[in-house]
C-alpha cells in the first residue's frame, strides 16, 4: 500500500517517485510531457483547492501525471448520478516508459490519497476506443456505470502550444475505495 512519507512522496517503484506537483515543477512538467497551459491552470486549481495533480519522477525527470477532480463535474451526468465523487483525470505516462506499472501506480496513489480523505468512491471518464486504459483500469476494479456513455469534450493540446476542443464519447467508470483491491461499482 502506499504511504505518504515526510517528504510528501506518496510512493515508489521501480525507480520511480509519485508525489504532489508544486508550481516550482512547471517548467519540468513541460520539459518532458510538454502541454504547458494545462498544467499551469491545472496548478491553479490545485492551488484553490479544486483537485490535486500527481506526477511520477524518475531520476528528477517527469515521467506521468494524474490530476484528480474534486470540484464539481462539468458533466451534468456526473453532477446526478455521481454527485461528489472525485474523478481522475488526465492519467498519462510519456511513451518510452509505458507497460512498466507507472499508470498503474500513478493511479493507486490518486485513489489511496482518496481513500485518506475519507472518500468511499472514484470516477472517471475513458474514450471508448482506449483499450489499454480501459484495460487497466478494469484490471484495477472499476467497473462501468449502468447510466450509458456520456458525450463530452477533450482538450487536446498541441507541440506548438495552440489548443484543439473536441468532442468525445466517453465510459463512465468508478470504483468503490473501501479496500485496497478490485472493489466493485456500488450506491453510497
Ligand atoms: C493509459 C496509460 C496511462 C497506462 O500507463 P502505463 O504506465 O503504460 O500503465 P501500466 O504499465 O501500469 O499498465 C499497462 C500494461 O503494462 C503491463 N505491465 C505493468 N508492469 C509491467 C511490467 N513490469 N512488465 C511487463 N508488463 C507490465 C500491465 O499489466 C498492463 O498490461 P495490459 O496492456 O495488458 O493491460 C498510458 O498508456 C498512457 O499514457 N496512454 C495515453 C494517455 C491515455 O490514454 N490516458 C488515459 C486516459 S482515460
Amino acid at each position: 500500500m502506499t504511504r505518504e512519507s515526510a517528504d510528501g512522496t506518496l510512493s515508489h517503484v521501480n525507480g520511480c517517485d509519485i508525489r504532489p506537483a508544486a508550481p516550482e515543477d512547471l517548467p519540468a512538467l513541460v520539459r518532458s510531457l510538454g502541454q504547458e497551459e494545462y498544467f499551469t491552470v491545472s496548478l491553479k486549481r490545485q492551488d484553490a483547492g479544486h483537485g490535486f495533480l500527481l506526477v511520477a519522477w524518475q531520476r528528477g525527470v517527469a515521467v506521468g501525471d494524474v490530476y484528480v477532480w474534486l470540484a464539481p463535474a462539468e458533466e451534468p451526468e456526473l453532477r446526478t448520478h455521481l454527485r461528489g465523487v472525485a474523478l481522475i483525470t488526465h492519467l498519462e505516462v510519456v511513451p518510452r516508459l509505458r507497460n512498466l506499472g507507472i499508470g498503474t501506480k500513478l493511479l493507486r496513489a490518486a485513489e489511496d490519497s482518496l481513500y485518506a480523505a475519507g472518500r468511499k468512491r472514484v470516477a472517471l471518464g475513458v474514450r471508448l476506443d482506449n483499450d489499454d486504459a480501459q484495460r487497466l483500469y478494469k484490471r484495477q476494479g472499476y467497473e462501468e456505470w449502468p447510466h450509458g456513455e456520456v458525450a463530452t469534450t477533450a482538450v487536446v493540446y498541441h507541440a506548438d502550444g495552440s489548443r484543439e476542443v473536441l468532442p468525445e464519447v466517453c465510459r463512465i467508470m468508478v470504483r468503490r475505495l473501501e479496500e485496497d483491491r478490485p472493489g466493485r461499482w456500488g450506491t453510497s
